[in-house]
């Protein structure tokens, strides 16, 4: 019967009820915001004359001291106290007596828990952030040093027009920044102090709510406490923005594999992150960007698994809520450890311009150049050039050749009126460049946009 909340009772728990009922194996992660969330409480119960100095002095002492004790890994966690809020108290008050007791006034566990885990949470919205801006410098690297490489750009996985390497990086460079804004405007309209909402309704102490929001670095005191208590969109749009971001690196996992083929050979990864085969010695797999895309899956269903929790729970705090935690702890770690591990993969890749090249001549990458040359330089209507380069796309199979390798004499086979200036309209490189319309792919467009980035990044 030591229980906080056993007054009523008459029994103590069953110790099937504690371990079911318990958080305290991975809320005392929250350990740091837990403390701190008391300091700024009990700092404001004293400047409200609820607390005297000498008793906020004993509670700063001993909440030092079982700090201390966490980190050293001396205290004791047990099952029986239910959560590290319990826990924590229960140990401020053996160490530092009555003073401890009075702690609690104003609060309860409901604004507690929303104030660690929304600090916790608004904290790795700007930590992944700076880790996104890592993997972003690095790919602008490589981006940086390929913008006039070469590669098939696709539609359906079939060769489409050509583009350069930097351009098609560029793309992901896009996604990123949209990940970073999304975070930061999650921060933005999160950030704020459940501290002094109590179990749903506030309280009758007179606290001063906006005092331990600016303690606590929030902008300011929510605005309605029933919401706030049993609020966890701070939790879901972390997981959403976390889903977002790894779709993207998933994606771009998959390229990295397919990449790696012997089909593609676009890239070949580091030996320091690549893995081999325990029965085929040849073997050298891209384990790296395969769990990243398998890791995607998980992290998916860490936002599943919350929106489940909280469809149809009734206002307000609901024990259901302390679901909330491990899922969103594990997409935390998953996110920090893959935006690391991308990054170092990326920055150690080697790329194949070569192959690139290669790849970029089968396939007709120029055809629609041709069109475009006998809409601007034949005044012939869009519709009849996709038609007549049809005709030289299948003339160039029947000759086993690219069509930006087929000879002038052929093309006015098909019609008189093309003249020899088609033959630069059908190189590659000038197919290429000649997408300069804005955000396109010519090297020059790509250059300013990798430029965009690099701003972006204060690079
Ligand atoms: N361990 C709980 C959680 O994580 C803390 C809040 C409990 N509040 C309550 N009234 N039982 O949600």
């Amino acid at each position: 019967m030591d229980k906080m909340w056993s007054g009523r009772f008459s029994a103590g728990t069953s110790s099937l009820l504690d371990a079911f009922n318990a958080s305290i194996m991975f809320d005392r992660k929250l350990y740091r915001e837990d403390i701190e969330g008391s300091l700024a409480h009990a700092t404001m119960l004293t400047k409200q004359n609820i607390l005297t100095a000498e008793e906020l002095s004993q509670i700063e002492t001993g909440l030092a001291q079982v700090l201390s004790e966490i980190e050293a890994g001396t205290f004791e966690w047990k099952i029986s106290d239910e959560d590290l809020h319990m826990a924590i108290e229960k140990r401020l008050t053996a160490i530092i007596g009555d003073a401890g007791k009075k702690l609690h006034t104003a609060r309860s566990r409901n604004d507690q828990v929303a104030v660690d885990f929304r600090r916790y949470v608004l904290r790795k919205n700007l930590e992944i952030v700076e880790a996104i801006k890592l993997l972003m410098t690095e790919v602008l690297v490589v981006a940086q040093k390929h913008t006039e490489t070469i590669l098939p750009g696709m539609t359906h996985l079939q060769h489409a027009q050509p583009i350069n390497f930097g351009f098609h990086l560029g793309a992901y460079l896009a996604m990123f920044k949209r990940d970073i804004e999304r975070f930061e405007s999650s921060h933005k309209r999160n950030n704020i102090s459940p501290l002094g909402c109590a179990a749903l309704a506030g309280t009758p102490h007179n606290i001063d709510r906006e005092y331990t929001a600016s303690l606590l670095g929030f902008e300011s005191a929510s605005v309605n406490c029933l919401d706030t208590v049993s609020d966890r969109d701070f939790a879901l749009e972390i997981l959403f923005n976390i889903s977002t971001m790894m779709m993207h690196i998933s994606r771009l996992s998959e390229e990295l594999v397919m990449w790696s083929s012997y089909e593609f050979g676009f890239v070949e990864l580091s030996d320091e992150y690549s893995t081999g085969s325990s029965i085929m010695p040849q073997k050298k797999n891209p384990d790296v960007p395969e769990l990243l895309r398998g890791k995607t899956g998980r992290v998916y269903g860490s936002l599943m698994g919350l929106l489940t929790v909280m469809k149809g729970l009734p206002l307000a705090y609901n024990k259901d809520t302390q679901e909330d935690k491990e899922g969103v702890f594990d997409a935390v770690e998953t996110a920090e450890i893959s935006l690391e591990i991308l990054k170092e993969a990326i920055k150690t890749m080697q790329v194949k311009a070569h192959n690139m090249a290669k790849a970029s001549k089968i396939g007709h990458l120029s055809a629609t150049d041709l069109a475009d040359y006998l809409v601007q330089k034949c005044d012939i209507p869009f519709r009849e050039a996709h038609f007549i380069t049809g005709k030289a796309v299948a003339k160039s199979e029947e000759l086993k050749i690219d069509l930006s390798e087929i000879e002038l004499g052929y093309l006015q086979e098909i019609d008189a009126r093309i003249s020899e200036d088609v033959l630069a309209f059908l190189q590659l490189e000038h197919s290429m460049n000649a997408r300069k319309s804005a955000g396109g792919t010519a090297t020059i467009r790509t250059q300013e946009q990798l430029e965009y980035f690099k701003n972006f990044l204060g690079a």
